[in-house]
């Protein structure tokens, strides 16, 4: 399993600029979102559609339903995977959300179990059949919790055991860090072997730059321009 980046925003300029430096591998989008980027409910399959045709089949692009029984959510979660073959289906991880996921997995639709916060529901959501699993980390900080030291606890014990008898198709699970809120976060989360780490725009563009990056290539500039000068 390789580390990547998933974007996580609903924003199709962000999408597109992220997406153009190659090394996007998905997006993830929440309620909140797709509010603030001021979507539709009418328009949200559609706008769903947009994001997947801009990023390839190859990405997963994470849509959240927001029903809160078993049976909507199921709904839902076929609605959402019929809009393209990559969309993931985020579900957030509760009594319903878990039975919902069972299903999902059982008819080979792959499911995102969001906010999730500790070991044991990262486990029941593994046992559901989710395909990801997203610990939010910033989320956990909020409350004077540790989220870097609850998202390590979560990748240690879902990497302690195979899920493969319970996930669509066999496939391994892979753990999301999520409510990222800095490059530090990122780079703790490949420290503890995070297979992605979802992060907001912002954020990714902090984890290209560097001041002695700027530095360093203003004074090839100028030094080159002595060469040409030579
Ligand atoms: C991603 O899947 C989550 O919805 C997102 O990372 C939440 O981030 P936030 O806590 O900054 O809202």
């Amino acid at each position: 399993m390789n580390v990547k980046f998933f974007l996580d925003t609903a924003d199709l300029a962000e999408i597109e600029e992220a997406a153009s430096w190659g090394a996007l591998a998905g997006v993830t989008t929440n309620p909140t979102l797709y509010s603030r980027i001021g979507g539709k409910l009418d328009d949200f399959h559609a706008h769903i559609k947009r994001i997947c045709d801009i990023v390839g089949p190859d990405c997963p692009v994470s849509a959240e339903s927001v029903a809160m029984t078993r049976d909507e959510i199921v709904r839902d979660g076929r609605e959402l995977a019929a809009i393209a073959p990559n969309v993931v289906v985020k579900i957030p991880t509760m009594v319903e959300g878990l039975a919902a996921t069972r299903a999902l997995a059982d008819e080979g639709i792959p499911v995102n179990m969001t906010l999730c916060f500790t070991v044991p529901q990262a486990i029941l959501a593994a046992r559901a059949g989710a395909r990801y699993i997203s610990p939010f980390v910033g989320r956990f900080d909020d409350i004077s919790e540790d989220g870097l030291a609850q998202l390590d606890d979560v990748v240690r014990a879902i990497g302690n055991y195979d899920f493969s008898e319970d996930t669509v198709n066999g496939e391994q699970i892979e753990i999301i860090a999520a409510s990222i809120r800095s490059a530090n976060h990122v780079t703790q989360a490949a420290l503890m072997g995070a297979d992605i780490a979802t992060v907001p725009f912002g954020i990714l563009k902090k984890c290209v730059q560097h001041p002695l990056t700027d530095r360093g290539l203003e004074s090839f500039l100028k030094d080159w321009e002595k060469v040409q000068n030579a």
